[in-house]
């Protein structure tokens, strides 16, 4: 597959449509050197990860749970714990990722941000290229103190969200954008040339 086809064929492919069967730690690996080749701003390289596997899982939907429902811990019989379990074990592997900013004042907030969103499409081009399925996951829980805390992430590091790894147990989905005419302005000027 040449670059063009691994961006335009790279998709977002939910936990629900993945299989349940592992991924070899070497493929992992591979996404994981891909994220590492992100640019940063004064080489701060500001991604970090923290992978979930097997039942690690289970301990990371009961946080997200408590996040969400405001008692901890939460009941096993939850229905927010029920539909967490369900989501993070229909992916064989779930990442945290984490942005944590240089301390550096020359650096702004937005820049690592910018490198860390990089590191994860780097990941998610090398899953497309390896036939993986991925699926960067936010929302509001993803930032709560508590998961902050079961993370081991100290402001001004935090959680950007979760992104699921696995074989899609679906047909590889078609992807859509808009046309890019409207969302680039050029400006031609020849005086320098004259
Ligand atoms: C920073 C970020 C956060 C995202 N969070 C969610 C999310 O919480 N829920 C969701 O359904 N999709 C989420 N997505 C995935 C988008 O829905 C998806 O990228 C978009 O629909 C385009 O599909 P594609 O990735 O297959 O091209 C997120 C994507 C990014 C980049």
């Amino acid at each position: 597959m040449n670059i063009m086809d691994v961006i335009r064929l790279r998709r977002s492919i939910k936990p629900e449509s993945m299989k349940a069967d592992p991924v070899a730690r070497d493929l992992l690996d591979q996404l994981f050197e891909a994220a590492n080749w992100a640019p940063s701003h004064g080489r701060t390289e500001p991604w970090r990860f923290v992978v979930f596997t097997d039942d690690a899982r289970l301990d990371l939907a009961r946080v997200l749970a408590s996040a969400e429902v405001g008692s901890s811990p939460v009941s096993e019989t939850d229905p927010t714990y029920l539909k967490l379990r369900q989501k993070m074990t229909n992916a064989p592997v779930v990442i945290a990722i984490i942005c944590a900013p240089s301390p550096n004042p020359k650096i702004e907030p937005h820049e690592e941000l910018a490198s860390v969103a990089m590191a994860v499409q780097n990941m998610h081009l090398c899953a497309r290229a390896l036939g993986l399925g991925g699926f960067w996951s936010s929302g509001k829980k993803a930032f709560h103190p508590a998961v902050a805390s079961f993370l081991e992430v100290a402001p001004p590091a935090h959680c950007l969200g979760f992104f699921y790894v696995g074989w899609p147990a679906i047909p590889w989905p078609k992807g859509e954008r808009g046309s890019v005419t409207h969302k680039v302005t050029w400006r031609n000027r020849t005086e320098l040339s004259i």
